[in-house]
């Protein structure tokens, strides 16, 4: 799909970062199937660009997100979500895509928006950013991966405080308890998050690729097999020119030139 085309996303290149913004200014960037499909046609896009090694998914205006769209969901009934698979067929490229992205968090992350941010690999957020599950208030529950993300990475009381109440929790609050991995004034946001996934895209695109599948991996599985798992691909990736470009770089007290092999 040509970047032109998108209707509620600006998409551009920095360097070798991808940034995708979710641009629907008259609804905080809610979530629409529009917007979820649109955001899945871009990831794939970078994904498949090999001149991409991160990307970046922020808001336009005061929200990241503020869930998914209240209107186009109000009529839908049950028949309809469960045969149309509502969540599931647009919405989680975010899981998919095997380059790191980063959610830079300018405002309100909301319901499908907070659970949107989680699904990236790390969130760094503005000093104006609020972040809260508040679906319990619109008689449903959060259905894009919000009760087991959000409880895996900030425990279980915290989580259902959030998900029980609806309350929203600030910037501050969310770095304290590790949903965020760094907080900035709101005009410097974009420029660190940017110099971040850069560092992160410069580096070998392979080792990227393993460190990022294998922090994935414990969440889902044992510290046993993980470590494994974590073994298995530290192994393998003395199979690749970075590895020896990479450690002779530093022996020899010069920058490594990493080629992705
Ligand atoms: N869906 C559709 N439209 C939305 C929206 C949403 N989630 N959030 C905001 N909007 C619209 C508002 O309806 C409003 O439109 P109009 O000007 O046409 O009335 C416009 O965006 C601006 O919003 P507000 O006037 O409400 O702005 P505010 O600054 O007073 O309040 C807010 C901001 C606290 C975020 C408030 O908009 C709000 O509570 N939004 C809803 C948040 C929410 O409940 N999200 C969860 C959705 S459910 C979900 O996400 C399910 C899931 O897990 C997948």
């Amino acid at each position: 799909q040509p970047m032109s085309e998108y209707q509620c996303l600006k998409v551009e290149t920095r360097g070798r970062v991808g940034i995708i913004t979710m641009y629907r200014p008259e609804a905080l960037n809610a979530l629409n199937n529009q917007l979820t499909s649109e955001i899945t046609a871009a990831l794939r896009a970078f994904e498949a660009d090999p001149d991409i090694g991160a990307m970046i998914l922020t808001g336009d205006g005061k929200a990241f997100a503020a869930g998914a769209d209240i209107k186009e969901m109000q009529p839908k009934t049950f028949s309809v979500v469960y045969s149309e698979e509502f969540i599931t067929a647009t919405w989680e490229e975010l899981t998919r895509t095997r380059k790191p992205v980063i959610a830079a968090v300018n405002g309100f992350a909301l319901g499908g928006g907070c659970e949107f941010a989680m699904m990236c690999d790390t969130i760094f957020a503005s000093e104006k950013a609020k972040f809260g599950q508040p679906e319990i208030k619109l008689g449903v529950i959060p259905g894009s991966g919000g009760t087991q993300r959000l409880t895996r990475f900030v425990g279980k009381a915290v989580a259902m405080d959030m998900i029980l109440t609806g309350r929203m929790i600030d910037a501050e609050e969310a770095l304290r308890i590790g949903l965020v991995a760094r907080v900035y004034p709101p005009e410097q946001l974009m420029e660190e998050t940017i110099k971040a996934a850069e560092q992160i895209a410069n580096y070998g695109a392979l080792a990227v690729m393993a460190a990022k599948e294998t922090v994935n991996r414990a969440y889902e599985t044992t510290m046993s097999e993980g470590v494994r798992f974590e073994r298995r691909l530290f192994h393998g990736l003395f199979g690749t020119a970075d590895q020896q470009e990479g450690m002779a770089a530093f022996l020899e007290k010069r920058e490594a030139k990493f080629t992705g092999r």
